[in-house]
């Protein structure tokens, strides 16, 4: 049947409640979306098993949370003030504003077709500024980050001082990160305001490579344990002209989004860029003494980089599919890995009287303490199945009149539709392992 595309994606968003336009019904506002009931549980989980896959998975990797607005010296040793830029063409007729690295500038305007109207490119700062307090000057300046990994660099000594890592060692962060893209499209790819997951790897410099190849097969088989299909997955190393300026070679993740291959997370060898710098700036020592040899070095650093927002549009765009499962008859199914589906258990009684409804309130309350459940009586039950496939929900469980008898019920499965007879009491553990052995068929 059909595949998806990004005008499918955003309806059945908006329809179910996973995101909305920012702003809607002021007519929105390009570039910031709002998610919703659904869409910030799949947005939370998703956080969660990148989180759990880091520190929890990992002994030698640390959490943080450092605050979005820092020191505006950060970014100039950074070298955000001087160089986070892209290059901007406006048109002259109808005043469009375009990425000159994005459009043909021989061509016509895309907007309003005239031809030899665009501006010559000018380097414009993604960052956003703000003032600090009632006086705005350039001595008030504040900006907003335009990624987290600059709160784990200035951290890296208080962590190292106040934790018991030793080299090599990861900080961890997931926030938001804010950047005036000069054009912002295709939904929830490119937006103003975004999450990222980011973790610094610091190593000892010389051992930067072999731990540059360990985090690139690391994040992949990560994609694979949350369910997403290998061959929507690529490489794509970055020739010289791509490289940041803090990167001393640096490989993109791609995922294949409807709208094509793109970035979806950059692992960035980043030497000991950052903390010279910051030593530089700030005048404070950043080096590690190393207690193997007595050595002192500034670290070398191996990041990993990845969109959340982004991750969802992957996750949401991976999930989709519309089957025919007879002449007619069709559905949407959303195949969420069953630990980011925003409902994991919905529980449906099969009539209302009886006994029935009340059962199966009673077993939907049993399962709230482990997974998130939906209680359903209303409708066809073939009805309640459908509204559970398009969300992505991956266990129905249905009472009946032989469930007052002998204590079991229907447990039906989202990818394949099978169902099976499960006692009530075990129906917790049957569902836990079905979690942890879940493959994406
Ligand atoms: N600290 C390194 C860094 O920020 P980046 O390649 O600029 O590297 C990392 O960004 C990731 O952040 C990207 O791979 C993408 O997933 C996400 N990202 C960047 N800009 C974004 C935007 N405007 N909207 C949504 N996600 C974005």
């Amino acid at each position: 049947m059909g595949t998806v595309t990004m005008e499918k994606l955003v309806s059945l968003c908006k329809r179910r409640g996973f995101v909305y336009q920012s702003s809607e019904i002021y007519g929105g506002l390009s570039g910031a979306w709002d998610y919703g009931p659904l869409g910030v549980e799949l947005k939370n989980r998703v956080r969660d098993f990148w989180w759990k896959e880091m520190t929890q998975l990992h002994d030698n990797i640390v959490g943080l949370d450092a605050a979005i607005m820092m020191h505006p010296k950060v970014w100039e040793a950074s070298g955000h003030v001087a160089n986070f830029t892209d290059p901007m063409v406006d048109c002259k007729k109808c005043n469009s504003r375009f990425r000159a690295d994005h459009i043909d500038l021989e061509a016509a305007c895309p907007v309003c077709g005239n031809k030899g109207t665009f501006t010559e490119p000018r380097e414009f700062n993604l960052m956003f500024s703000t003032n600090l307090g009632p006086v705005k000057d350039d001595s008030s300046i504040v900006y907003l980050r335009p990624e987290t990994a600059q709160g784990i660099f200035v951290n890296f000594k208080n962590v190292l001082q106040t934790s018991r890592v030793k080299i090599p060692f990861g900080i961890a962060q997931v926030g938001k990160a804010f950047r005036n893209e000069v054009t912002t499209k295709n939904f929830i790819f490119r937006t103003l305001e975004f999450e990222q997951m980011e973790m610094q790897f610091f190593v000892r410099p010389g051992e930067d490579e072999s731990w540059f190849e360990y985090w690139k097969n690391s994040r992949i088989a990560y994609y694979d344990r949350l369910g997403i299909r290998k061959d929507k997955l690529r490489f794509h190393q970055h020739g010289p002209d791509e490289l940041a300026h803090y990167a001393k070679d640096a490989f993109d993740i791609e995922f294949e989004f409807p709208m094509g291959w793109q970035e979806l997370e950059g692992i960035h060898s980043r030497t000991d860029f950052d903390l010279g710098r910051h030593q530089e700036f700030a005048g404070k020592d950043m080096q590690y003494l190393d207690p193997a040899d007595n050595t002192r070095y500034l670290p070398y650093v191996i990041e990993t980089s990845a969109g959340l927002t982004r991750s969802v549009l992957m996750v949401l765009s991976d999930a989709y599919e519309e089957q025919e499962l007879s002449e007619g008859d069709t559905r949407v199914v959303m195949h969420f890995h069953p630990s980011v589906a925003p409902v994991m258990v919905a529980v449906f009684p099969l009539v209302k009287k009886d006994g029935i409804a009340d059962l199966a309130k009673e077993i939907e309350q049993g399962l709230r303490e482990d997974f998130t459940t939906f209680y359903d009586q209303s409708g066809a039950i073939g009805r309640r199945y459908r509204r559970m496939d398009e969300i992505g929900t991956p266990f129905c469980i249905t009472v009946d009149y032989q469930s007052k008898e002998d204590q079991s019920v229907t447990l039906r499965f989202r990818d394949s539709m099978e169902q099976v007879r499960v006692p009530i009491t075990e129906l917790g553990e049957r569902i836990r392992t079905e979690i942890r052995t879940y493959e994406r068929v």
